[in-house]
């Protein structure tokens, strides 16, 4: 198709269409039905809402063909509808949400998922997911952490490479494939006070060093579409900020895909209250280079009148609708608008054996052991067990942003335990304790299935108290009187405060880990599988500590806990370091780490030098470990983070053995990045850390220099 010919012989109108985009129920009776819901309170017109070029969400193959078809009939030039919806952690076959996948700490888990999704969403005639979601985040508060990839910016760029290239691949319009619009750019994950949609707040230099990353990593990826956020920055509601939308999204990184509002984003900036009108925010929206209005109308509108007034330049609708049209074209859909719905294949793709076997595997190293005392786990065979609380017996792992799943295909964790032939003695998920307990006095270990409900994570689930309801610690508290070993089991979407969970043996966070959550939970609960999953955020010890992370400054001030004074960084009331602290996770092996080795003591520009570690495995049992790489900039022209991961490894060890993990450093990895955005190198010292998390960690020195020659050691 030749847009630019296209382009030519659309009329104003036509062209405004392109830039809406509303849900599909409108279109599904015929153009001249009554328009009703919330189009109609976008006070559009039916041959307005006809003329929308693309459509948020569609239920099937079925669905959008009959739309599809029914929109062309209508249509004057056959400008085919795209279809778009939020596939986040699967489709019908469910992963376990994104920050869970952070957990496994490798970058395949997000890649399959990630195709699967793509396989399963196309067949059902979806082309864009709105995913991945590459708000880094430090807020548990805030409910939407479970959509990202946890609060590290090089752990997270990863993840989000590997969402984008599991979508995408290298064609957009190849079977089995959908395009990837990054979201909220930008800075969505730092709502002040962990409010969901507050204002955000940075400087320049966190924004560029610190949250930028995730979207860069994802346009650098080829995602095509770029979603912004609902939330202001430096004042400005980022749709329509043109120092997010311009300066950096297309002219520092580069991006000449299609942008769009999140849900009716534009509408908002007059709540903001830096528009009084729809016909501002429109103004501000083509400014900003928004190419597509979710679910308001301030474009459809006004557009036109802004152009006969010559407010607008029609060359900027112009170049909206270009960038549009040719993403259309390059998903193919002037030659088949159908994309690959197809009715035949959603049967026979669609929660397969082969991809619900996936979803399995990759739940286990989702999972993080975070307590084992008196190694309890993983479950003797002879054990006699009670599963209890909440989650004994529901289904309802999926974790939100799963509309389509259903958690009828799930199992229980009771379940679960039974199929695999565990003693379960008794199983109480109704109530909160049971009125007679001689049944629990037979029984050696009680797994309390314990965590938040589902409803109270993702979007606008904001909270201020992370502590599991007392009513669910009770069942801990009985089982402790009773003298038995507990097992907690905790599904949540988010890092939560666990002081009142203390009491039990042993922890396992099992996040929502989606359709065959339980089943992968009691491969781990009783050894089948090694649990091999670390955290990717830090879990605090109280809420008022939030935000709390591992790669922060020093302060002028730091505490030092072998030395007395009171003048320097800490709480009175608490301690200041988190109760788990990111790439925290245990084992049912002991790795034991010794004989950190540098290649050489100094570095040159356009060199690279090795770091390498024994580990050893002194059990009896193989397993994975995640070894982690940190470095830290001990001196430069601004303060720099204790210390930042910069490289990781997941290794398998069998039983007894030993083995060398090597990873190369180069200048790039000494770097950091300015308040301009700039990438600047400092000669100097710099720590190397690697060791098992981020609170674990085996150090030595290198220097960069600028020459062999050189002997100022602190010189720039
Ligand atoms: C609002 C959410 O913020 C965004 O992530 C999502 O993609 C849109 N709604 C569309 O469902």
């Amino acid at each position: 198709m030749d847009v630019k010919k296209l382009l030519k012989k659309m009329n104003l109108e036509e062209k405004i269409g392109q830039m809406l985009q509303i849900a599909p129920h409108n279109f599904i009776s015929k153009s001249d039905t009554k328009i009703h819901g919330f189009e109609y309170d976008l006070g559009l017109t039916n041959k307005q809402v006809f003329s929308a070029g693309s459509v948020l969400g569609i239920g099937n193959a079925k669905e959008q063909q009959e739309l599809q078809r029914k929109y062309l009939n209508d249509s004057r030039l056959k400008i085919p509808l795209l279809f778009m919806a939020d596939i986040v952690h699967g489709y019908e076959t469910i992963f376990p949400i994104p920050l869970a996948l952070s957990c496994s700490w490798n970058t395949d888990t997000a890649f399959h998922s990630a195709r699967i999704s793509a396989v399963e969403a196309s067949t059902a005639g979806i082309q864009v997911t709105f995913s991945p979601m590459a708000d880094l985040s430090r807020e548990p508060r805030w409910g939407r952490v479970m959509e990202g990839y946890g609060e590290d910016p090089y752990l997270l760029s990863m993840f989000v490479r590997a969402m984008v290239k599991g979508y995408q691949q290298d064609d957009i319009s190849a079977k089995g494939n959908i395009a990837s619009c990054v979201k909220h750019f930008a800075g969505y994950g730092a709502p002040i006070a962990g409010l969901d949609y507050n204002t955000v707040d940075m400087s320049r230099l966190s924004f560029y060093q610190t949250y930028l990353g995730g979207y860069e990593a994802a346009i650098d990826e080829g995602s095509k579409m770029v979603m912004a956020s609902f939330n202001t920055f430096d004042g400005i509601p980022a749709t329509v900020n043109q120092f997010l939308m311009i300066d950096v999204l297309r002219n520092q990184l580069n991006f000449n895909g299609v942008t769009i509002t999140d849900y009716d984003g534009l509408n908002q900036v007059i709540a903001h209250r830096v528009a009084h009108d729809q016909r501002e925010a429109a103004i501000q929206g083509v400014e900003a280079k928004i190419d597509i209005e979710m679910a308001s109308s301030c474009y459809m509108k006004n557009i036109e009148k802004l152009i006969e007034t010559s407010i607008i330049n029609e060359n900027d609708i112009n170049a909206a609708v270009g960038r549009i049209l040719s993403f259309k074209n390059e998903l193919g859909l002037f030659d088949n608008p159908y994309g690959h719905a197809n009715i035949d294949d959603e049967k026979r793709l669609i929660k397969s054996k082969e991809h619900l076997a996936k979803a399995k595997e990759i739940a286990q190293e989702c999972a993080v052991l975070l307590k084992n005392e008196s190694n309890i786990l993983p479950l003797s065979n002879n054990s006699k067990v009670a599963v209890v609380g909440p989650y004994a017996t529901s289904k309802s792992t999926n974790g939100v942003w799963s509309w389509k799943g259903s958690i009828n295909d799930n199992i229980s964790l009771s379940e679960a335990l039974i199929n695999q032939g565990v003693d379960v003695v008794y199983i109480n998920g109704e109530n909160p304790l049971p009125t007679d307990i001689d049944m629990l006095r037979e029984i050696d270990i009680v797994i309390c299935a314990l965590g938040e409900d589902i409803e109270k994570t993702g979007e606008a689930k904001s909270i201020v108290n992370l502590e599991l309801p007392l009513f669910q610690v009770e069942w801990i508290k009985l089982a402790k009187i009773l003298k038995k070993k507990v097992v907690t089991v905790l599904y949540n979407g988010r890092p939560l405060v666990l002081n009142n969970i203390d009491q039990s043996d042993a922890i396992l966070e099992a996040w929502y880990l989606g359709s065959k959550s339980n089943e992968a939970l009691t491969d781990l609960l009783i050894g089948k599988i090694n649990p091999s999953g670390k955290l990717t955020m830090s879990f605090p010890r109280h809420e008022g500590q939030i935000p709390i992370y591992y790669n922060h400054l020093t302060t002028g001030r730091p505490f030092n806990k072998d030395v007395h004074n009171i003048y320097t960084s800490f709480y009175l009331d608490c301690e200041r370091t988190p109760k788990y602290p990111f790439g925290y996770g245990l084992s049912y092996s002991k790795f034991e780490y010794e004989n950190m080795i540098m290649s050489d003591k100094e570095i040159y520009l356009d060199e690279s030098i090795t770091a390498s570690i024994t580990i050893t495995n002194k059990s009896n049992v193989a397993g994975y470990e995640i070894v982690q790489l940190y470095i830290q900039d001990e001196v430069s022209k601004i303060a720099r983070p204790e210390k930042e991961l910069k490289g990781f490894k997941k290794i398998l060890i069998q039983p007894y053995e030993t083995k060398t993990v090597k990873f190369n450093i180069c200048i790039k990895d000494l770097s950091y990045i300015n308040s301009l955005g700039e990438t600047k190198y400092e000669y100097g010292r710099f720590i190397i850390m690697i060791g098992s998390n981020s609170n674990n960690v085996q150090k030595k020195y290198i220097f960069f220099k600028e020459n062999n020659n050189e002997d100022k050691k602190y010189t720039w």
